[in-house]
């Protein structure tokens, strides 16, 4: 039997917290018995002396069973899900798992909503008329056993203590812990019963970390520490300075992952796909060498079953496959009004500063600034240049959907401070920085 009180001291000095300690921890949270002050002064104890690793794998295991683990093993593909941590124009999801089912992997992806300048998968799919998200259990598995995807939100009986520890965090400037983010992360994805993990760690002006060696240093701690727990993982490091694509915002993202399926990708966006889900096809199993995987996505997308996949999918989850079919049919109408933004002087692109862009588009409405506030699906920004192209006076840089007025002047604002342009060419990096496995 440990006092919270103790618990909290030992990590305040600096020290190791055993396995119990933890659990006991996690255990009191989640029943009620350890107030809310008591679990921010052990979360900040913990994002100023940090946890070793078999620290972490505690409170990621102690999280992982405070709530309901999926059992899939009567499905007999492997099945493998991808995270992000969070970027913009990042639908890359919405890509990998119709893409992966066609491929045959299952692919049971749970995901959030987003919050703050970065987007969320599940905010996007409902742009889709009639797209529901919240599957019964039973119905989530028939999907899945069915046809090999489901893309839902977060259930309420899945992992608990993150739901109240998350909100603690959110709040009291804790977010920005290593062991802490690991052990949020790594105990949802696997209650979600998969067999593997490939984790798509971002970094730059648009991702929550800004800093390449603190990304880094988040990746190789998220592969351990899933490896520590029997679930094979690897990690993507990639470049989130300008948005992923060339559409932010909710149905515009979907429009522009349905011509990705088409064959009609932007460069840095099929760049990622096609990285992450070599990964996820070399942990099934099914491909060991990355071309052979490259070889076998680009088929899936050329011969149409990576679209019919996806079709599937928003069938199965309610959703109108007409505008898979049609995409002008899409919400993406209900928007009233476009601006165009041209270019004023012969230049190259320099800079689409990520976050300036996704904060644009959370003020028009694509996003939220907290939990309850309801989003506008059809506003956004679409990118006609990205950084590195030449732009002449009068062409269109980018066009931006609104519904009020009054929100596009403040919007056009952050548009402004994210662009940049230069004389001179421009060297571009490429969007993946390295990968990382076990
Ligand atoms: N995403 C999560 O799910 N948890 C964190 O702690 C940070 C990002």
């Amino acid at each position: 039997m440990y006092l919270p009180q103790e618990i909290i001291a030992t990590k305040r000095d600096g020290k190791r917290l055993s396995k119990n300690q933890i659990q006991h921890f996690v255990d009191g949270i989640v029943r009620g018995d350890f107030f809310d002050y008591q679990a921010t002064a052990l979360l900040m104890a913990i994002v100023l002396n940090g946890m070793d690793p078999e620290e972490t794998t505690a409170l990621t295991e102690a999280m992982l069973h405070s709530g309901r683990i999926e059992n899939l093993d009567a499905i007999k593909r492997p099945k493998i899900d991808k995270h992000s941590t969070g970027g913009v124009g990042d639908k890359v999801s919405i890509l990998l798992a119709p893409l992966m089912a066609s491929a045959g992997l299952c692919v049971p992806m749970m995901s959030g909503r987003g919050l703050g300048h970065t987007g969320g998968t599940i905010d996007k799919l409902e742009s889709i008329p009639g797209f529901n998200i919240n599957l019964e259990q039973s119905m989530y598995e028939n999907q899945l056993a069915r046809i090999h995807q489901a893309m839902i939100g977060q259930s309420p009986d899945i992992v608990p203590a993150d739901q109240i520890l998350y909100s603690l965090r959110d709040v009291t400037g804790t977010v920005e812990s290593i062991p802490l983010i690991c052990a949020s992360i790594l105990s949802k994805k696997l209650a979600e019963g998969i067999d593997a993990l490939v984790l798509d760690v971002k970094c730059g002006s648009g991702a929550f970390m800004t800093n390449e060696s603190n990304a880094r240093e988040l990746a190789h701690a998220l592969v351990g520490i899933s490896k520590s727990m029997g679930k094979p993982a690897s990690a993507i490091l990639t470049r989130m300075n300008q948005p992923l694509g060339c559409a932010i915002g909710n149905s515009l993202e979907v429009i522009e992952s349905i011509s990705c399926l088409c064959g009609n990708g932007p460069k840095d966006l099929m760049q990622v796909t096609y990285e992450l889900g070599a990964e996820m096809l070399r942990l099934g199993g099914i491909c060991e060498e990355e071309d052979e995987a490259f070889q076998l996505m680009q088929n899936k997308i050329s011969s149409g079953e990576a679209l019919s996949a996806f079709r599937q999918l928003v069938h199965a989850q309610g959703g109108s496959t007409q505008v898979v079919d049609d995409t002008s049919l899409f919400s993406r109408s209900k928007h009233s009004h476009s601006y165009i933004f041209n270019g004023e002087k012969p230049a190259y692109i320099s800079e689409i500063h990520a976050k300036y862009i996704g904060e644009a588009a959370r003020i028009l409405g694509a996003g939220r600034s907290h939990a309850k506030e309801v989003i506008d699906s059809a506003v956004g920004i679409y990118l006609n240049y990205k950084v590195g192209d030449f732009i002449k006076p009068g062409e269109t840089l980018c066009r931006v959907d609104y519904n009020d007025s009054n929100k596009l002047v403040h919007a056009l604002d952050r548009i402004e401070k994210a662009l940049s342009f230069t004389t001179e060419e421009v060297v571009i990096d490429n969007v993946i920085i390295e990968r990382i496995t076990d």
